[in-house]
């Protein structure tokens, strides 16, 4: 297993999260929001160190974690922008805002910021049309979105 860094405080953290479930094999889900918190994606030493923690076989954690959209395997940006870019949101002005964000970041879709703090990925139907252009902040959403918006969240 290669080094991660903060091991000892996602143990102290990771400890605590299996304690409050009844069974270690629950406490999954969680641990691996935990983990992808600390390390920025659930790599390979991500998932051997779960399964160890969790005595659950490695293709068992990689089988959970990648049915989740949420969880990727590759870093990303601290603050990572999903981006509907389907029929709701495109006829909203979703691709222009998309454009501004690659023009403004230096980088394409799927890509990160070189100074590792905003990645950017297209995605299909979030599930809020109503609030088209529609988009995903790490875990929240924000919509509708404008060329405005794009400014403040670059400049963060
Ligand atoms: Fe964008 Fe549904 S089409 S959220």
């Amino acid at each position: 297993m290669g080094r991660l860094e903060g091991l000892q405080d996602w143990e102290v953290k990771a400890n605590d999260l299996i304690k409050a479930y009844p069974d270690r094999k629950a406490s999954l889900l969680p641990l691996l929001h935990l983990s992808q918190e600390f390390w920025g994606c659930i790599n390979e030493d991500v998932i051997d160190l779960i399964s160890k923690k969790l005595k659950l076989t490695p293709s068992y954690v990689y089988g959970v974690a990648s049915f989740y959209t949420m969880y990727h395997f590759e870093r990303k940006g601290k603050i990572h922008i999903r981006i509907c870019t389907n029929v709701s949101c495109q006829i909203k002005g979703a691709e222009e805002i998309l454009k501004k964000l690659e023009e403004k970041l230096g980088i394409k879709e799927g890509g990160v910021s070189e100074d590792g703090k905003i990645s950017i990925e297209k995605v299909e139907c979030l599930g809020a049309c109503d609030r088209a252009p529609v988009v995903m902040v790490n875990d929240h959403y924000e919509g509708p979105v404008d060329l405005e918006w794009v400014e403040k969240i670059v400049s963060q």
